[in-house]
């Protein structure tokens, strides 16, 4: 039998079949405890066909079982998991990422509504997806959901660059109709049409598909929150994303623009945007009824802890989500967000956690990027996952990727600390490789 190894190119062979040799992680859909499911295998065999995983297990048993001549990588010595899925990014606001303000609104003013603005020009959009995307694929990012800006041309740009690479992307255009600069203004009617049209054009195109963006609801007129929550009926699988409790300026601001609602989460509530698969960045000031309501709607929290630390937005209470039931996933946040690595979220997370007395392990966050990710946006079987059927969107973990880490590593004698050391000293060098769909799409230079 052929087996390529490192140094030769190891493409699908004619059967599109292609094999990987690694350790194995990934969390099997059990209602089990994370830690329970958690599926380890020291010597892997990944099968990949046609775009989708056809086996994972023990290497020694499957390599007997591989057709004569199949191509298989050898990244011994590397973990392979399921991609991470970022839950809530803003695209257009890669070139601002790192801009100082002193709190969200007026960072929002001063740097990302003229920012947002270029967005006007599709080439520029184009120009910037290309680049965004290079990005979340260097640091393991396979699925992201992606705010666009109010410019239904950002939304379009977007989806062709993410379907030219055949990558599973959720985006929407933002709506927003007042309390932003004129020329970022769409309008109740324009912003919904605007809105249906893409969902018919790309949710469901290829791997790409639409969620409904009302910015937030400072900057949404009841008439737009109106008819998003009709869209919101009328597609029911398609997701929603939002912004709900990220700052207290602003839900200060929220009830005196919105009296008489029990909250801010509970305007999104009333106006039919609280279901599964809709998915709320930030969740810092919930309150108990908040949190229970969650549950219940089957909405996720998306946590983005170094957005909440730049910003100086608060710490989410882990503790109160996990009591309460509340689904929550992880989210980088960038521009608000302070990098694009799901690793160094998993760190911050981690730090946020402890200062709010409760404790995230590895296991819990990496299954936070991969499985309960896919599980609470609805995705379970497709993506975040290794077992067979699910598409092929995997990344390649170097545990060597520094010599710090190498050194930590060497002495990691459980999964966990492998993970801890991983998710404390990782960051875009620590992705060897990504696939989406059974295709490299990126490869770590060898420095
Ligand atoms: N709230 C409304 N818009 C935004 C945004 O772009 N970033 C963050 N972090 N919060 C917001
Ligand atoms: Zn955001």
């Amino acid at each position: 039998m052929t087996r390529t190894n490192l140094s030769m190119p190891a493409g699908p062979n004619a059967s599109g079949l292609q094999a990987y040799r690694a350790q194995l992680l990934y969390f099997r859909d059990t209602p089990k405890a994370e830690d329970e499911a958690c599926e380890w295998i020291r010597d892997g065999l990944l099968v990949v066909r046609d775009g989708r995983i056809e086996q994972c297990g023990e290497y020694d048993r499957l390599i007997k079982e591989l057709p004569p001549g199949t191509a298989v990588k050898d990244w011994r010595g590397r973990l392979i998991t399921p991609g991470f899925i970022d839950t809530h990014i803003h695209y257009p606001q890669t070139d601002m990422i790192a801009s100082p303000a002193p709190g969200l609104l007026p960072w929002l003013e001063t740097y990302t509504f003229p920012t947002e603005r270029r967005f006007e020009n599709p080439e520029y959009a184009h120009d910037v997806a290309r680049f965004f995307l290079d990005e979340l694929l260097r640091c393991g990012t396979t699925t992201a959901l992606v705010y666009c800006t109010v410019h239904p041309g950002s939304a379009q740009a977007f989806f062709e660059e993410s379907h030219a690479r055949n990558l599973r992307m959720v985006a929407g255009k933002v709506m927003m109709d007042r309390n932003c600069p004129e020329y970022l203004r769409d309008t109740a009617e324009s912003g919904a049409r605007d809105s249906e049209d893409l969902i018919g054009r790309w949710h469901g195109t290829g791997r790409q598909m639409y969620a409904l963006t009302p910015r937030f609801a400072p900057t949404s007129t009841p008439e737009q929150l109106g008819l998003c929550g009709e869209l919101a009926k009328r597609y029911q699988d398609v997701f929603i994303q939002s912004h709900v409790s990220e700052n207290r300026d602003e839900v200060k601001w929220v009830m005196s623009l919105f009296p008489g609602y029990r909250s801010y989460l509970d305007i999104y509530d009333q106006y039919g945007l609280l279901r599964p698969r809709s998915v709320y960045g930030h969740c810092v000031w919930l309150d108990d009824d908040d949190r229970r309501r969650m549950r219940d709607a089957g909405a996720v929290a998306a946590h983005c802890p170094t957005s909440n630390q730049f910003l100086g937005s608060g710490l989410f209470d882990f503790a109160a989500a996990k009591s309460f039931g509340m689904p929550v996933a992880l989210a980088t946040d960038v521009g608000g967000g302070s990098s694009f690595s799901m690793l160094l979220t998993m760190n911050e997370a981690h730090k946020v956690a402890r200062l709010s007395g409760h404790y995230l392990t590895a296991r819990r966050m990496f299954w936070q990027a991969t499985q309960g990710a896919a599980k609470h946006l609805g995705l379970t079987g497709r993506i975040g996952t290794l077992e067979p059927g699910a598409e092929a969107d995997f990344i390649v973990l170097d545990p060597k990727a520094t010599p710090l880490l190498e050194r930590r590593s060497a002495l990691a004698d459980s999964l966990e600390e492998l993970l801890f050391a991983l998710a404390m000293l990782g960051d875009d060098r620590a992705i060897a490789a990504t696939y989406a769909a059974g295709r490299e799409v990126h490869r770590r230079e060898e420095g």
